[in-house]
């Protein structure tokens, strides 16, 4: 029997803010899709390290959505929260917002969700906590989950 204590979604949410500088940027001083990927995986894999208590290593990315570009200038947050969890799989929603100080506006810019693995000293997958959703929304976005990893255990059968 498992000893591992549920934890909820609200205890590993992870927030990060950056500025986004010229070196970060394209030639039109638009934020690179790639560095912004990078800040997402960070973000992502940190929610699940303080989870889980393990290292992690990134296994799926779905439904990355770049709806609006991030200017130069801009400051980005980036915010991951778990929305379900398996035995040594976890996956987070992450969301990103870009604010102009100077006008005090703020967008959403990207949404993404990812699946982590935590591993143990030998890279082998690890058990996890399982996740305990508090509000309704927690506990809807789970039982989508639930259904979408069975359905992805059978047709990895
Ligand atoms: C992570 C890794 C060790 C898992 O190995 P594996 O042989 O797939 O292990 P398993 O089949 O036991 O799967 C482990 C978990 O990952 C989940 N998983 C594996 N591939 C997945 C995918 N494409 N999408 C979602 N979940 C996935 C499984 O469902 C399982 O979850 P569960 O334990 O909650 O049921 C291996 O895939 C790996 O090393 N991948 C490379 C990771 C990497 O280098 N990432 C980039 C840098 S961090």
């Amino acid at each position: 029997m498992s000893t591992l204590h549920a934890r909820s979604p609200q205890e590993s949410i992870t927030i990060l803010t950056e500025l986004v500088l010229p070196a970060q940027a394209n030639l039109l001083g638009n934020l690179l899709g790639g560095q912004l990927m990078h800040f997402m995986d960070i973000a992502g894999a940190l929610t699940c390290r303080r989870h889980s208590g393990y290292e992690v290593a990134t296994v799926a990315v779905d439904k990355l959505e770049f709806k609006h570009p991030i200017k130069v200038g801009e400051v980005i947050t980036i915010t991951s929260k778990l929305i379900w969890v398996g035995n040594t799989s976890m996956k987070v929603k992450i969301d990103v917002s870009a604010e102009d100080t100077k006008v005090h506006v703020c967008k959403l810019t990207n949404t993404a969700y990812m699946t982590f693995v935590a591993l143990d000293s030998n890279c082998k997958p690890v058990k996890v906590p399982p996740l305990a959703p508090q509000t309704d929304e927690e506990k809807a976005l789970f039982e989508r989950e639930q259904k979408r990893y069975l359905e992805f255990k059978k047709s990895r059968k």
